[in-house]
């Protein structure tokens, strides 16, 4: 029997992840959103596809949470988008109340799914779900750190002009601009230290663009935020998940202690494996680096204690 994810929200992150979801072929899809016609739409043009590209997964579209009974993986997009010159903090409030709601309802279908939480403000999310299911930690987790990683690896390889497979570079803490931490201490192109390969100020010209790299999407699209790199971002969070490739990647984590964090949900090392958030790393950083952490800790403390 195929393995099942569904994905809550089917716009465009949500139709993107659910095609390269269907694509793996050992993953029935279900897409569930509150618009009528738009995930039934999407699933049977993406089943359509199915002959050509050559898969056999079943690919459903529905607004009726029964359909999602028994998923081992579920993906929360749902939620409204940041237009140009908002933040993700600013959609704190809407989203929190469809993250709560989305939560609960799948989680009566799916009482053994993981939760894989993307809606905006991401960090602040995961504390949402996590509350609504009293879920252990290992079973909600953030995706976040995996996309602002990808644009950092991209930005490094057009800098550095070699291809983006060798660059092994993490962005841990919050998923917002002021408080992700692209790591620099430990980045490493091909095994030579970035810092060994560029000079400072363009290792701060790539981290800059890290840091606005969801902004500028968004300043350029003007109508949503990015999707392609989201969804393949989150598609390897499920992958290591359901084929428990135990791979270690940039998650948001709750964290009990790691890093002198209680409390919070954090961007750190993890490894993902078929229990979900199997470990919690914790890399050697530089001094401004784990501050950096503990900031962004503090700052999604902050703002989960301001929600309505
Ligand atoms: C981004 C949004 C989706 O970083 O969080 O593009």
């Amino acid at each position: 029997m195929r393995r099942k994810v569904t994905v809550v929200g089917a716009g465009m992150t949500g139709g993107t992840m659910a095609q390269r979801l269907a694509e793996t072929g050992y993953v029935d899809v279900v897409m569930i959103d509150i618009i009528e016609g738009l995930p039934q739409g999407k699933a049977l043009d993406l089943a359509e596809s199915a002959p050509v590209v050559g898969f056999d997964a079943r690919v459903v579209g529905t607004n009726d949470w029964r359909d999602t009974a028994g998923s081992d993986v579920v993906v929360v997009t749902s939620g409204v988008p940041r237009r140009p010159g908002m933040t993700r903090e600013e959609l704190l409030n809407t989203n929190a109340g469809i993250v709560r709601e989305v939560c609960q309802r799948a989680l009566e279908q799916s009482p053994d799914a993981i939760f894989i939480i993307f809606a905006n403000p991401m960090d602040a999310m995961c504390h949402v779900a996590r509350d609504v299911t009293g879920l252990p930690r290992q079973r909600v987790v953030g995706q976040g750190g995996m996309l602002d990683s990808a644009r950092y690896r991209t930005f490094i390889a057009w800098e550095v002009g070699c291809s983006v497979e060798d660059v092994h570079a993490y962005v841990l803490g919050g998923h917002t601009e002021a408080t992700m931490v692209p790591v620099v201490s430990t980045a490493m192109v091909g095994g030579i230290p970035l810092t060994h390969l560029l000079p400072k100020e363009r290792i701060e010209a790539v981290v800059q663009r890290t840091r606005n790299g969801g902004a500028e999407v968004v300043s350029l699209l003007k109508t949503g935020s990015a999707f392609y790199a989201p969804a393949a971002a989150t598609v390897a969070m499920v992958e290591s998940i359901l084929l428990d490739k135990k791979r270690i990647l940039p998650c948001c984590a709750y964290l009990e202690g790691e890093y002198g964090i209680r409390g919070a949900y954090t961007g750190v090392p993890v490894r993902l494996g078929a229990g979900g958030v199997e470990a919690v790393y914790e890399a050697p950083l530089a001094p401004d680096e784990l501050e950096g952490l503990r900031r962004a800790a503090a700052a999604v403390q902050e703002l989960v204690a301001v929600i309505k």
